[in-house]
């Protein structure tokens, strides 16, 4: 049997964007748009935490995967959802494609490489088809992606987020019991302003901030061997976090073998597990386990 998500997405290219019978009944508005939703737990999940930053390309995906591959590392079963429909990056970030199949109870399976189970919308379309749908249509396929999974039994699940403080943001932040948030940011006031405006989103709905990563903090040129803060000094970000009462939880330098890897499916904590990286990501582990009480 085809999974529902694939059958959806086949529905709309054939213009029938809900997969409503042609006389059908009206679409249902979802009920965050009638009143207060009723936060849900992710079946089978212990812990969530979403990665996230209102900002762009700023290294969401990237420290999601990373985080969530250190986890695994660590022992735990982890798992990384991928909630961006629009531009899903880690089927390329974890070198998996294909098509989810369905358990018994009629559950997508997670696809899975290097320990972590993952599912993404990525999986669900063809890499080379972008994604035009319009908000119910979004909708649908986020509750698929959030509630229709068979995680199996797993201590930590990974959202990374897509940018913005969207539909898909708010549905995520309202209608899921969440254990915690990690923003990302670049210490640029560009990408420092959206990150705060993230931190904001979480906060209104009483998500606790565990932290921020500072992405991309310092370019260490292999000619000169000296570290160059391509995105602003580092300082910048230390007092934002003073000022909104948020823990730096750590910094990642920009490096090009940070893309390399990622492009090869192949993210930093498996490309080199015992590189300084890696450590870097493991103690963020650590740090973000520790304080949504994973037991280690
Ligand atoms: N520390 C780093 N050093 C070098 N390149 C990096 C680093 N972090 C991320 N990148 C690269 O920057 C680009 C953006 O990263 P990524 O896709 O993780 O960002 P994002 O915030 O998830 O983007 P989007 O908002 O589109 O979802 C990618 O090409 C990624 O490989
Ligand atoms: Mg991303």
């Amino acid at each position: 049997m085809k999974p529902r998500l694939f059958s959806t997405v086949r529905c709309l290219r054939h213009e029938n964007p809900l997969g409503l019978p042609r006389s059908g009944a009206p679409p249902q508005i979802p009920r965050m748009q009638r009143g207060l939703p009723q936060k849900r737990n992710i079946k089978d999940v212990k812990k969530v935490i979403a990665v996230s930053s209102a900002k762009g390309g700023v290294g969401k995906s990237t420290i999601a995967v990373n985080l969530a591959l250190s986890f695994a590392r660590r022992g735990y079963r982890a798992g990384i959802l991928d909630t961006d429909i629009f531009g899903p990056s880690i089927p390329t970030l974890l070198n998996l494609s294909g098509e989810p199949r369905l358990s018994n109870n009629n559950q997508l399976l997670p696809l899975s490489n290097y320990g972590l189970k993952s599912m993404s919308m990525g999986y669900l379309i063809p890499e080379s088809s972008p994604v035009a749908w319009r908000g119910l249509m979004v909708m649908k396929a986020l509750q698929q992606l959030l509630h229709e999974v068979d995680w199996d039994g797993l201590d930590i699940l990974v959202l990374d987020l897509p940018p913005g403080t969207g539909d898909v943001q708010l549905t995520i932040t309202q209608q899921l019991v969440l254990d915690g948030a990690v923003i990302v940011s670049t210490p640029q006031d560009l990408s420092l302003k959206d990150a705060v405006k993230g931190v904001e989103l979480f906060k209104k709905v009483n998500v606790p901030i565990l932290g921020l990563v500072c992405n991309m903090s310092g370019f260490i040129c292999p000619s000169c061997n000296t570290s160059h803060e391509v995105f602003g000094p580092l300082h910048k970000i230390r007092e934002m976090c003073a000022k909104h009462d948020i823990r730096l939880l750590g910094d990642i330098p920009l490096d090009a073998k940070i893309c390399e890897d990622a492009d090869r499916g192949k993210p930093t904590v498996v490309a080199e597990p015992e590189g300084q990286k890696a450590k870097i990501f493991g103690d963020i582990t650590r740090e973000v386990g520790g304080m949504v009480g994973l037991s280690s």
